[in-house]
């Protein structure tokens, strides 16, 4: 048995790809070396699911946030539900919260409002931020440094921009989420990332059901591949896999203020 546990900081276990098994796939995560998970909302529904699963299971923490491409639903009243969801005490952060503009909608305007106030209220509860945002690389760090993120700290979720930005995310104090696409052969730009972050700043993700890595591209993720992840970090970096493994979890209960 290792001695270092995987944690997973980014994962979507409500999501309907896992009604069938579940519980059954939840259950196994232990004896496979996966030794916590952060379930991490995406919808004002699936906010109360990752709750749930957080309560049921006492490996499993939960982020409340909605989605940049979800932020159509959100209204103050359902915004006072997730205010009150993240007092709960299984909840480690406020996301995923951002900005999406690969797809035309809801709009800039919306996702920017919206992205903005829950920034507001990570700092009004003192939690970190889980950061989704795709194709909207300047804006996102025109708010993240307007809103003061450095103050709050977090992660940037499945960083997909180049790695001189990477720099100016670095400034902020952001940890960097690293998952399966690091395993792609088209993974060149997050390569050249990873190679220039220091350690001390990746965590590792699924986006379970998302983004398997090689070689169970295109299959449903889950926890348990990021043992592919691992392999690569460790390559890439020169360390162990082990060393790998203790690092990014440590770095992962830094992020989330969790005991190691
Ligand atoms: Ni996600």
């Amino acid at each position: 048995m290792q001695q270092f546990e995987i944690f997973d900081t980014h994962a979507h276990y409500d999501d309907h790809a896992f009604d069938e098994d579940r519980e059954a796939l939840i259950g196994s995560l232990k004896a496979a070396g996966v030794g916590r998970v952060v379930n991490i909302g995406s919808t004002v529904a699936s906010c109360a699911e990752c709750l749930a699963l957080a309560e049921r299971y006492d490996f499993i923490y939960a982020a409340i946030g909605v989605h940049p491409s979800e932020t159509a639903e959100l209204t103050e009243e359902r915004f006072e539900t997730l205010r009150e969801q993240c007092l709960d005490p299984k909840c480690v952060a406020v996301g995923e919260i951002g900005l999406d503009y690969y797809w035309p909608e809801p709009s800039a305007e919306i996702q920017k409002k919206w992205f903005i106030r829950q920034l507001q209220l990570a700092r009004e509860l003192k939690k970190p931020v889980v950061i989704h945002s795709r194709d909207a690389c300047r804006d996102t760090l025109e708010i993240l440094r307007g809103e003061h993120a450095e103050e709050l700290g977090g992660v940037i979720h499945c960083y997909s921009y180049s790695a001189e930005t990477a720099r100016e995310y670095l400034d902020l104090g952001f940890f960097f989420g690293i998952g399966g696409v690091l395993t792609f052969k088209n993974g060149r730009k997050l390569k050249e990332t990873v190679e220039l972050l220091p350690m001390d700043r990746i965590v590792i993700e699924t986006d379970s059901p998302y983004l398997a890595p090689v070689p169970n591209r295109g299959k449903r993720n889950d926890s348990r591949n990021l043992a592919y992840v691992v392999r690569e970090l460790a390559a890439m970096k020169g360390i162990s896999e082990e060393e790998v493994r203790r690092v990014t979890w440590e770095n992962a209960c830094r992020l989330y203020g969790l005991e190691k």
